[in-house]
C-alpha cells in the first residue's frame, strides 16, 4: 500500500515529463541492509532521472547501504538532484575496485547532491595495507567522490569520511558548489587531501569544515576564481595552491580568494608552493584575508622550493611566477617560530607581494615569531608581528608535505 502511495505521488509529480520523485527502496528495491550492493538500483533510479524532461530527483532513504562503486554519467535532459539522506559504504577492501574511484558523477548540467547522507570511503584499513605514508601518493587507490566536467552543480549537506584516497576530486567543472559539507578522516591518514580542485572554472567551497590528514584544500593547475569562504581546516596541512613546476603545459592558477576561515593544529596555513626545475608555470591574484591561526606549524608560506620525496633538485629554481598575491588580517597562534616565510624564485623573484595587518605569535607562550622572506619585496601595511622579512633565513628550507 505504502510503496503503491509512494509510486502514485511520484507519477503525478512528474506529469508530462517522467521526473518528480525516484525512491530507490521503493520502486527499485534498493536495501539497506550493509550487504545488498546499492549500485544496480541507484544507476537504475539514476537513468530514469537523468531521461526525464523535466527536473527530476533520485532518493536513498535513510538506512546504511553497501555500495560497490557508481558512476553517474550525463548528460540529462533536465536538472537533476541526488538526495542521500542514508550512509553508504563502500567496500573495505581496496582490491575491490578496478578504478581508482568509488563514486563519480561526470559530464552533468544543472544537477544536486544533497540530503545530509554520508559517503563512508571505510579507508582506514587501506592506508595500513598499501603503507601509503612511505609514498608521495597512493593513486591506486579510490577518491571517494569525483566530480568531472559539471557545469552549474551544488553539492550541499553532505559527510564525506575515512576516503581511501582524496576525499573529493573536482576536475574541469563550471560553477560547482559545496556548501555546509563535512569532509573527516583521521589526521594521520596519509595522502588524503579533502578537496583537490584542477582545470576548473568557478569553484565555491562554503562553511564546510575538514578534517583529514594532508591539505584539506588543494588547487591544483588550471583552477580559475576560486572562493573558498567559511572553512574550518584541522587535522590537516592546510589550504594549498599547487603545486606546479613539476609537469609540462601545466595550465595556470588566476583568481583564488580565500577569506574567513580557522586553521587549528595543521601543519601549514595558507600556502603556495612549486617546485624547482625547468617547467614554466604562473600563479596569479591569490588572496588570503581574515584568517585565523591556531596552533598552526607554518601559518603563512610560500614555497619556490617544494621538494618533498626528493622528487626534484633542490638546486635549481623554480620557473613558477608568482604575483598579485595578498595576506590581509591573518591572526592567531604557530606552533613554530617560523610564522611568515616566503621564499620565492631567485631567477623569476614574486612580483607585488602584500601582507596586511599580521598578528602571529608563538603557541602556548606567546612568545616570538619569525618572518623570513627570499627574493620578495612586499608591500607592507597596518600591523606585523613578527615584522615582515626581519630575520635570516635558513641555507636549505625543509618543506613539509
Ligand atoms: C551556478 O550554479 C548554480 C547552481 O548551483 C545556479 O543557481 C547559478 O545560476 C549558476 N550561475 C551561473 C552564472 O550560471
Ligand atoms: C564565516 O565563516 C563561518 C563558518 O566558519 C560562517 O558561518 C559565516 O557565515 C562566514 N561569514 C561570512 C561573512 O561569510
Ligand atoms: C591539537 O593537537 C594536540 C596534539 O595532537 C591535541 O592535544 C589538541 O587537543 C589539539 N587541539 C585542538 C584544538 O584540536
Ligand atoms: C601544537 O602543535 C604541535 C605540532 O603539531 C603539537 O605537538 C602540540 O601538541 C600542539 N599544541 C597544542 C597546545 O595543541
Ligand atoms: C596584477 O594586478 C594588476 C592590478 O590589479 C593587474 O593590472 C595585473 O593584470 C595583474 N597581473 C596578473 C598577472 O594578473
Amino acid at each position: 500500500m505504502l510503496i503503491l502511495l509512494i509510486l502514485s505521488i511520484s507519477s503525478a509529480e512528474g506529469q508530462g515529463g517522467g521526473g518528480g520523485v525516484i525512491d530507490v527502496v521503493a520502486k527499485f528495491g534498493a536495501k539497506a541492509n550493509e550487504k545488498t550492493d546499492l549500485s544496480k538500483p541507484l544507476l537504475d533510479a539514476w537513468k530514469e532521472a537523468c531521461a526525464s524532461t523535466s527536473p527530476a530527483k533520485s532518493v536513498i532513504p535513510k538506512g546504511i547501504y553497501f555500495l560497490s562503486t557508481a558512476t553517474l554519467d550525463g548528460p540529462c535532459k533536465a536538472p537533476i538532484e541526488l538526495q542521500v539522506q542514508g550512509t553508504l559504504k563502500a567496500p573495505a577492501d581496496p582490491g575491490a575496485f578496478k578504478e581508482p574511484k568509488w563514486i563519480a558523477f561526470n559530464r552533468i548540467e544543472n544537477s544536486k547532491l544533497s540530503g545530509g547522507g554520508v559517503f563512508d570511503g571505510q579507508g582506514t584499513v587501506a592506508y595500513k595495507r598499501e603503507d601509503c605514508e612511505k609514498h608521495d601518493y597512493c593513486d591506486s587507490l579510490p577518491i571517494n567522490l569525483r566530480f568531472d566536467f559539471l557545469t552549474n552543480a551544488m553539492i550541499q549537506g553532505i559527510t564525506t569520511k575515512d576516503s581511501k584516497q582524496f576525499h573529493v576530486n573536482v576536475l574541469g567543472c563550471k560553477n560547482i558548489t559545496f556548501e555546509h559539507f563535512i569532509i573527516s578522516a583521521p589526521g594521520d591518514s596519509p595522502n588524503i587531501d579533502g578537496i583537490h580542485i584542477g582545470r576548473s572554472d568557478g569553484v565555491n567551497v562554503l562553511n564546510t569544515e575538514i578534517k583529514t590528514g594532508d591539505d584539506c584544500v588543494s588547487i591544483g593547475d588550471g583552477s580559475k576564481n576560486l572562493v573558498i569562504n567559511g572553512v574550518t581546516c584541522g587535522p590537516g596541512h592546510g589550504i594549498s595552491i599547487g603545486s606546479p613546476g613539476l609537469f609540462k603545459n601545466e595550465e595556470l592558477v588566476d583568481g583564488v580568494t580565500v577569506k574567513n576561515c580557522t586553521l587549528t593544529n595543521t601543519s601549514n596555513g595558507v600556502r603556495i608552493k612549486s617546485w624547482p626545475g625547468a617547467e614554466l608555470g604562473t600563479c596569479s591574484n591569490i588572496h588570503f584575508e581574515d584568517i585565523t591561526m591556531t596552533n598552526v606549524s607554518s601559518p603563512i608560506i610560500i614555497d619556490q622550493k617544494y621538494c618533498p620525496w626528493n622528487k626534484c633538485k633542490i638546486n635549481e629554481e623554480s620557473k613558477v611566477k608568482l604575483s598579485n598575491i595578498s595576506f590581509k588580517n591573518i591572526h592567531g597562534t604557530s606552533a613554530l617560530p617560523e610564522a611568515v616565510k616566503i621564499i620565492c624564485s631567485a631567477t623569476l623573484s614574486c612580483e607585488n607581494v602584500e601582507l596586511a595587518d599580521i598578528e602571529i605569535t608563538l603557541s602556548g607562550t606567546n612568545g616570538p615569531t619569525v618572518s623570513q622572506c627570499s627574493n620578495v619585496k612586499p608591500k607592507v601595511s597596518g600591523k606585523q608581528n613578527p615584522v615582515a622579512c626581519s630575520a635570516p633565513i635558513a641555507a636549505k628550507p625543509t618543506p613539509v608535505a
